[in-house]
């Protein structure tokens, strides 16, 4: 009896450890990095709903000197302004990731400063080496778009996978920040057909994490039975075959090495692998009547 119960007790200890553990790996998810900047703290509540949502780290961006009221203040001689008129001008960053290689996806916010990010935002890009890291963007502002701001920032790591950003307003709902996320776990890839250059869509599975790799690709696809492209990939790539029956702009993977882009339906055994949302207008037009050549890149 005595020692049933010694069993019984090793038991409970080894599924409780389990427990933990499994506790634990949700507690953090180490390859999400949020980092952001915020002086009154609007940016800094869209990071924090990021920060629950995805359990990735959270870190700020603290200027080596604080922004004062005045700082930021409209008039003339502000200090944020004078930085803004200063295209050389990049104000220091305290604080720094020393485990900046562990993330693999960053998402990066900020307030918008006259229609663009704040030049320590400018420092901070120019501070790390983000080749082939997702960078996903999200801003504050009064009114202003993040448009402005991205075709600013984004060449300073060019390298980068930009996905597309999130412009919040200063009193936004935490649902329209849960509700972006949602969405924003999809890979955006640009596919050039001819002249014409549309973005795409990726799911999130294993072969599209796969075929990011091999990026930039061109595909030589045939027109077939009235309702696709198809064409080899020229390698494999690993499949989740589900019964589907496609929708024009869907693209799948076909017997794990042919991709395939409808611009009609068909039920079969797919992977899918991401959707192109332009009408089928567009899409008739821009993928035509006989072959194509498709190249899908992350720029
Ligand atoms: C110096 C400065 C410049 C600003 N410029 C703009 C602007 O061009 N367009 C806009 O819509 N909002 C602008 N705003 C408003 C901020 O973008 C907005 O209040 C933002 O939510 C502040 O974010 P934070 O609380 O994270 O600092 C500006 C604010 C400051 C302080």
């Amino acid at each position: 009896m005595k020692k049933i119960n010694i069993f019984l007790m090793i038991f409970l200890i080894i599924l409780l450890s389990g427990c933990k553990k499994t506790l634990n790996k949700n507690e953090e998810n180490s390859d999400i990095l949020i980092a952001y900047f915020s002086c009154t703290n609007n940016t800094k509540r869209v990071a924090q709903i990021i920060h629950e949502k995805t359990q990735g780290t959270l870190w700020e961006i603290v200027p080596e000197i604080p922004y004062t009221p005045d700082d930021i203040g409209y008039s003339d001689d502000s200090r944020a302004l004078f930085e803004k008129n200063d295209p050389d001008s990049r104000p220091a960053i305290k604080n720094t990731i020393d485990n900046f290689n562990d993330y693999e996806t960053i998402y990066l916010g900020y307030p918008i400063w006259w229609d663009d990010a704040p030049r320590i935002i400018y420092t901070f890009l120019e501070s790390y080496d983000f080749s082939n890291k997702k960078i996903i963007p999200f801003c504050t502002s009064g009114s202003s778009s993040i448009t402005g701001s991205l075709n600013n920032i984004k060449g300073l790591a060019e390298n980068a996978n930009w996905q597309e950003g999130k412009r919040f307003s200063e009193n936004f709902k935490e649902e329209e920040v849960i509700s972006w996320l949602e969405n924003s776990e999809v890979n955006m890839v640009y596919f050039s057909i001819g002249s014409y250059k549309i973005k795409a869509n990726l799911v999130d599975n294993e072969a599209t994490r796969e075929l990011i790799k091999k990026l930039p690709l061109t595909l030589e696809l045939s027109d077939y039975a009235g309702n696709e492209k198809v064409g080899p990939l020229g390698f494999s790539l690993p499949t989740d075959n589900e019964q589907i029956t496609t929708n024009p702009g869907e693209f799948v993977l076909y017997n794990g090495n042919q991709f395939v882009i409808f611009y009609g339906h068909n039920t079969w055994s797919y992977t899918r692998l991401g959707k192109v949302d332009i009408s089928l207008d567009e899409l008739n037009s821009i993928l035509g009547s006989g072959d194509v050549s498709l190249t899908i890149s992350l720029e």
